[in-house]
């Protein structure tokens, strides 16, 4: 059933209607699309254009229809195109007359407007427990690995030892970032397009103010033929997610490399893992490499929006339904990458005994060496190259740094003596970082201090 036959002499050709149909994908906007229109209904009868009356049958009859499509009992066809038809159908079915008022003074354009707005505002919050879920997850291995030391890698060459709660907090850093970055692009989102109607407004005394503030919106969008096309908050919610995914990516990235036999790092729960068809022994870290699989769809995504947007003249054009695939995708790959996070990173279990055995190899001290001698005056460039020197010479010999003699350091540099060897080795090396931000044990300490206290207020 077509609600708007006047105009047209001819039946929709069925392959253009499975070709322009957008139902099998939009239908998850049902609850917002309720939302919405009891909204505007609500809003319609506070200004006249709707008897109280009318409202609550329109308000009630919407409940219903929600739980048939909710329990799959509101039949879904082709021929409806898009959710919105579909809802404002059954609602004609049921009340006739007061069923065709609703769409009075808004048009779809504005309502799917809405309707991805309230459905990307979710998203938004839903994400962003997520992540904290993520960090949360992370602060307690901080307290858990409190005295484990790791080897820091820049170039994955082995650099400056640190407290494994750095390594810990570093990635907690990162998901503040994606969480404020969801809360900035949420300010956007919080707008609201509803009764911009097709692209100019309308001539019916509507309260958009009534609209926005039963809807939650922070204010009405100020220009109904910007409005009407807006997709930038999807492309910037799409981004935060590529973001994330990018984050996420490089973690697994990381984690894989730490759990194979030549890092043997990490053991991952073996609830994450899985086994080899063929290869009895195996142990594979499959999750981890889906994880950064999967960023790819989501990177993508961001691709999909801008070119989907690129050449689209103002306002409203029938492209903007596929914005929902992009959007959608990527938001559901990520919550559901997001959601094995926490459970991977409690679950893994740091092998602390093989890092430890190995934290003399890679003169992960040098730059402590480096550092004593500028503190005892010696120019740093001067220092770079000394240390280097007596690298270079262990190197030749097998041997750490600390297993040089006092009488070879003073050969090296006369300002040394025999505090030298209070600087060498990773737990003096670590020790002797102090600078605020840094991988020591006081910095890490209050970082992890201050991330309790933030993860236990937001
Ligand atoms: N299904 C459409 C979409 O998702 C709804 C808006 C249709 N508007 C129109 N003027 N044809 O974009």
């Amino acid at each position: 059933m077509k609600l708007w036959s006047g105009r047209f002499a001819q039946e929709t050709d069925p392959r253009v209607e499975s070709f322009t149909e957008s139902i099998s994908f939009d239908v998850r906007l049902a609850r917002h699309d309720v939302r919405g229109s009891q909204a505007h209904a609500t809003m319609l009868a506070k200004v006249g254009l709707l008897t109280e009356q009318e409202r609550d049958q329109i308000v009630n009859e919407l409940n219903a229809i929600l739980a048939r499509i909710e329990n799959g009992d509101l039949e879904l066809s082709p021929s409806l195109e898009d959710v919105h038809m579909h809802i404002e159908s059954a609602l004609i079915e049921k009340l006739g007359d007061v069923g065709r008022k609703l769409h009075t003074g808004r048009s779809r354009n504005d309502q799917v407007a809405t309707d991805m707005k309230l459905f990307t505002r979710e998203a938004i919050e839903h994400i962003d427990r997520l992540l904290q879920d993520a960090q949360c997850a992370l602060v307690d291995r901080t307290e858990r690995d409190v005295d484990v030391i790791l080897p820091g890698y820049t170039h994955l060459q082995r650099a400056m030892p640190v407290m494994a709660g750095h390594y810990w907090l570093a990635y907690c850093e990162k998901f503040q970032r994606d969480r404020d970055r969801l809360s900035d692009c949420l300010r956007r989102v919080n707008v609201s397009p509803l009764g911009c109607a097709a692209l100019a407004g309308t001539s019916l005394p509507i309260d958009r103010d009534y609209t926005t503030e039963l809807l939650g919106f922070s204010e009405p969008a100020a220009n109904s033929l910007d409005v009407s096309s807006d997709r930038d908050y999807q492309i910037e919610f799409v981004s935060a997610l590529a973001l994330i995914a990018t984050h996420l990516s490089g973690w697994a990235e990381e984690w894989i490399l730490w759990f194979s036999t030549e890092f043997g790092f990490l053991k991952l729960p073996d609830a994450y893992t899985t086994g080899s068809s063929i290869m009895p022994q195996k142990r594979n870290p499959d999750v981890l490499e889906l994880i950064r699989g999967k960023s790819a769809r989501v990177m993508a995504s961001v691709s999909q929006l801008l070119l989907l947007v690129k050449n689209l003249p103002m306002a409203y054009n029938r492209d903007l339904q596929e914005d929902k695939l992009a959007l959608f995708d990527a938001y559901d790959t990520i919550a559901a990458c997001l959601e094995l996070v926490p459970d991977i990173i409690s679950g893994a279990e740091l092998q602390v005994d093989r890092i430890r055995e190995r934290l003399d190899e890679g003169f992960l001290d040098a730059t402590a060496l480096m550092e004593y001698l500028i503190k005892r005056g010696v120019p740093m460039r001067s220092g770079h190259g000394i240390v280097g020197r007596l690298v270079a010479e262990c190197e030749q010999r097998g041997c750490r740094l600390s297993d040089l003699t006092l009488a070879e350091f003073q050969a090296a540099s006369d300002r040394v003596d025999e505090t030298v060897f209070d600087v060498l080795g990773p737990d003096n090396a670590v020790a002797a970082l102090q600078s605020y931000g840094s991988g020591g044990r006081a910095a890490v300490a209050e970082q992890t201090q201050r991330w309790k206290q933030q993860l236990s207020e937001s």
